[in-house]
């Protein structure tokens, strides 16, 4: 559609002025102290929707962080689009390893560095602007709902209730995310699952209080030790994850599954280098891209305990601390796995100290069906703008809701992602290249398009 390009091409500064404007607000909803922010960014996102043709968008207050949904319904017996994003972002710490200021967006060969630019502002606003372009070029041609969280980096704690409290507002044929990485603008892919989390944090108490390690030490269990134990015992020699029961329901991938998986072009040398390390690690038996799309993992997200400050002081501490987490895959439940980690690692703790294990967020791992119409409009829009059949991958990360959505509204999810695994999602210096920003908006009306045509 050369209007549509065209279109494109006119506005297309102002399209990324606009995306800057969001990527400056600093949306992070682990952090109270930017309640305001949210409150703001969402006030933003409600006008940047209305600007681009939306009919009616609210902000619906939750006991966290605001929703924010709109929709531009054109006629109800047409097909409908239900695009999902948030607007919250991580914490931007450490900040002293930011080459720019992570919520002052600036573009460097290409790419727009920012906090949120690829997860998700920058992605959830590609829709904003093909409705934009949809709408002035008098092209859409069916409805196009949108719901845009501000809690999805803090596990959707109130989403859940809100999409099950609004099944008629929400009622639509087909979800839309674009939330996710694609292999390159070259190779293009799209995800046909996510991987499901269960989150613990555990909590090993020795003595009880802290203690001077010459007087106390050799005589008593310190809770670091132990601790760093049992975690080691976690994974046996072949990375293989030791806790009983836990691959039990894990649908096995096929072999001609696998045979499709080994199809995405993987660089073994240049993904080392691009992270600095000499080896790989994983699950022996699966290659790197089984071991972080279909294959649950368990990792350790954080560690502490005793004296971590300056100096060296001699103590046996009291106390020492993991946050734990396992990715999932069908067919693993997120609550059964949470509580068979707590039980284990209770379990394996010696005589010497008390474990008190308690549950964080988590969220079921999703998978998209290749035969379905969603599947197939995403892959026609993707071949449409890139010229090649988009190669479908399993995505490693997760999206708490999209498993609730399919339950509560009965429809398929799609994921068309455009960022790239190397943006540094939760990392400093994140980054969305410009390319993959106009890209998407060029790609995401020919899948309304293409959706319409085949429902
Ligand atoms: N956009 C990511 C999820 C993602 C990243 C999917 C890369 C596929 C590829 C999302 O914002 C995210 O970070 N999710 C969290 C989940 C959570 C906080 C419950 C995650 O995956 O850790
Ligand atoms: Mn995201
Ligand atoms: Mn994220």
């Amino acid at each position: 559609m050369q209007a549509w390009k065209d279109y494109q091409e006119k506005n297309k500064d102002r399209f990324l002025e606009e995306l800057f404007e969001l990527l400056r607000i600093p949306s992070v909803s682990a952090k109270s102290e930017h309640k305001k922010d949210m409150l703001q960014c969402a006030e933003l996102v409600k006008k940047r929707l209305l600007d681009a043709g939306a009919d009616t968008v609210n902000i619906y207050p939750t006991d966290g962080h605001p929703i924010v949904y709109g929709e531009k319904i054109i006629d109800p017996k047409k097909p409908t689009v239900l695009v999902y994003g948030h607007y919250d972002v991580q914490p931007a710490e450490p900040l002293e390893l930011w080459k720019t200021p992570p919520f002052e967006p600036t573009v460097i060969d290409g790419k727009i560095f920012a906090r949120g630019s690829c997860d998700d502002k920058g992605q959830f606003y590609m829709h904003v602007k093909a409705l934009e372009i949809l709408v002035q070029t008098n092209s859409l041609n069916n409805n196009i709902k949108f719901c845009i969280e501000g809690e999805e980096e803090i596990g959707s704690p109130h989403l859940g209730k809100f999409v099950a409290d609004h099944k008629e507002l929400l009622k639509a044929d087909c979800v839309l995310i674009s939330d996710s990485a694609m292999i390159s603008l070259e190779t293009p892919s799209l995800d046909v699952g996510l991987r499901g989390l269960s989150y613990i944090e555990v909590e090993v108490t020795g003595p009880n209080r802290d203690l001077h390690s010459g007087v106390y030490g050799g005589a008593v269990a310190n809770p670091i030790t132990i601790l760093a134990k049992m975690i080691a015992s976690l994974h046996d020699e072949n990375n293989h994850i030791t806790i009983p029961g836990f691959y039990d329901d894990v649908l096995e991938s096929t072999p001609a599954e696998r045979e499709l998986m080994a199809k995405a072009p993987f660089d073994e040398e240049a993904f080392k280098a691009d992270l600095g390390i000499k080896e790989l690690w994983g699950e022996n038996g699966y290659t790197t891209h089984e071991r972080t799309g279909v294959r649950p993992t368990l990792e350790l997200n954080g560690i502490w305990g005793g004296y971590t400050g300056e100096g060296a002081k001699t103590v046996l501490p009291s106390k020492a601390y993991a946050k734990i987490s396992a990715r999932l895959v069908p067919n693993q439940k997120s609550d059964k796995i949470a509580e068979m980690l707590i039980q284990h690692m209770e379990k394996i703790a010696p005589a010497n100290v008390t474990v008190k294990a308690t549950l964080h967020h988590g969220g079921e791992p999703y998978l998209t069906p290749l035969n379905s119409t969603a599947y197939q409009a995403a892959s026609k829009a993707v071949e449409t703008t890139l010229g090649k059949v988009p190669i479908p991958v399993r995505g490693g990360g997760s999206i708490p809701i999209c498993a609730l959505f399919e339950k509560e509204l009965g429809i398929k999810i799609v994921f068309m992602g455009f960022g790239l695994d190397s943006d540094n999602l939760h990392s400093p210096n994140e980054k969305f290249n410009m390319a993959n920003f106009y890209k998407g908006i060029e790609t995401i009306p020919y899948f309304h398009k293409y959706f319409t045509e085949m429902m």
